[in-house]
């Protein structure tokens, strides 16, 4: 099930505190910096936080700029985005401003936080999402049913650890503020955890004021059938690579990486690659992995198109050359049609030498794209 794009914002201290302990909020960064966050509020379409942070700060979260809430109208989006917030309690002072600025709001909470919230007469859609709040269904949901395609997360630290230890956020737009907390009761950015999302890649870094912007993502591929929000980006740049090929009007054009658990890309190919007419990506691809790399046992082929079970060229279709290269884990955009190969089953061939084969539809029609003449598009 498709999840929105997930962007956590946040501002730090330089000792990696997002607060400190006093009664009023701490302003880590200036008003360039605000500003900034307006413009990514006014494109998405839903900001998130945790009821720790409305308990807290009292926000409004809202696009204060004019110009950009007209230009979302003027786009047929509404005025502002969709808040949303979680709690598991469902114990929030329904006098918040949370509740009563900007547009419509939507609280995700359990079964027993729905009932004290339905109490205290939240101004909210109430969704309960069962005995635990599980993220995964929450992102679902807002895909599906309010759908959100773009989310911000404002924090807090919650929040945030538990997105980035589930391998669930896309996009991290971290600010640096030029100021130390120094006390070790105040709540820090990053609480303790198995982070998912291995070395982040490195997007963008900016000066606004005195304050620094860094933008990372992810890259670290998801562990067995659940995906991380890396994985999207690994099977993108499969389809991408799958529109380099040579064309070809017998032959499937596809994209094919190799990315180690902690996110290091150890190899990357396409079909007919180097001039050589038959070669598929995978094969294109592990032939450039050392085949004593440890690595290999943990990691995971993302290709375009799922990989072949049978072909005539060569002794082993890719799906074997995968197995035999130790890697137990593949992700693909789409099962391989009939076109070629009647029955075709990669998928089948990968999971009975024991991989986990995980499809995200959401990229079939890119690594459809370049196949396009030969499925009858
Ligand atoms: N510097 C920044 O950029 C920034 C941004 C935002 C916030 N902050 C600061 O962050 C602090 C608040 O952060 P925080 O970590 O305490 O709170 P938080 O992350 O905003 O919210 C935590 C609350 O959300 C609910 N929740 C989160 N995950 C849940 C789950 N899996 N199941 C059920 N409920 C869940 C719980 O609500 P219930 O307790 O109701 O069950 C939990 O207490 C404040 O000091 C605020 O000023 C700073
Ligand atoms: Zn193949």
């Amino acid at each position: 099930m498709p999840h929105p794009y997930v962007l956590l914002s946040a501002a730090v201290s330089l000792d990696g505190y997002l607060d400190d302990t006093g009664p009023e909020r701490l302003l880590l960064s200036g008003p360039a910096d605000f500003d900034r966050v307006d413009e990514v509020r006014a494109s998405v379409d839903a900001i998130l936080v945790g009821a720790g942070t409305i308990r807290a700060d009292n926000p409004r979260l809202l696009v204060n700029s004019p110009e950009r809430r007209a230009d979302r109208v003027a786009r047929g989006r509404s005025e502002y985005p969709l808040k949303v917030t979680v709690s598991g309690s469902g114990d929030l002072d329904p006098a918040a401003r949370f509740w009563h600025t900007g547009g419509e709001k939507v609280l995700y909470t359990t079964d027993r936080g729905a009932e004290r919230a339905h109490a205290h007469g939240l101004a909210a859609d109430v969704v309960p999402l069962g005995p635990e709040l599980d993220w995964r269904r929450l992102l679902e949901h807002l895909h599906a049913v309010r759908g959100v395609r773009r989310l911000m997360v404002e924090g807090g630290g919650l929040v945030h650890t538990q997105l980035l230890t589930q391998g669930l956020a896309d996009e991290l737009q971290l600010v640096l503020a030029p100021l130390f907390v120094g006390d070790p009761d105040a709540p820090r950015l990053f609480g303790p955890g198995s982070y998912q999302g291995g070395r982040l890649r490195l997007l963008e870094t900016r000066a606004v004021g005195d304050v620094v912007l860094m933008r990372y993502e992810p890259t670290a591929p998801g562990t067995g059938a659940l995906p991380s929000a890396a994985d999207h980006h690994w099977l993108a740049l499969a389809c991408d690579l799958a529109e380099r090929c040579p064309p070809s009007g017998t032959a499937f054009s596809v994209g094919a990486v190799v990315v180690a658990a902690d996110g290091t890309e150890l190899a990357r190919g396409h079909s007919r690659e180097g001039g050589d007419p038959v070669v598929h990506a995978e094969e294109a691809a592990l032939a450039k992995t050392d085949p004593t790399d440890p690595r290999l046992a943990t990691a995971t082929v993302y290709s375009s198109l799922e990989p072949c079970a049978r072909r005539a060229s060569r002794p082993a279709p890719c799906a074997r050359l995968i197995l035999d290269a130790g890697i137990r884990r593949v992700v693909t955009a789409w099962r391989e049609p009939d076109t070629f190969v009647p029955g075709a089953d990669g998928s089948g061939v990968l999971v009975d030498g024991g991989a986990v084969v995980v499809v995200l539809p959401e990229h079939e029609e890119r690594a459809q794209a370049p196949n396009g003449h030969l499925i009858g598009r």
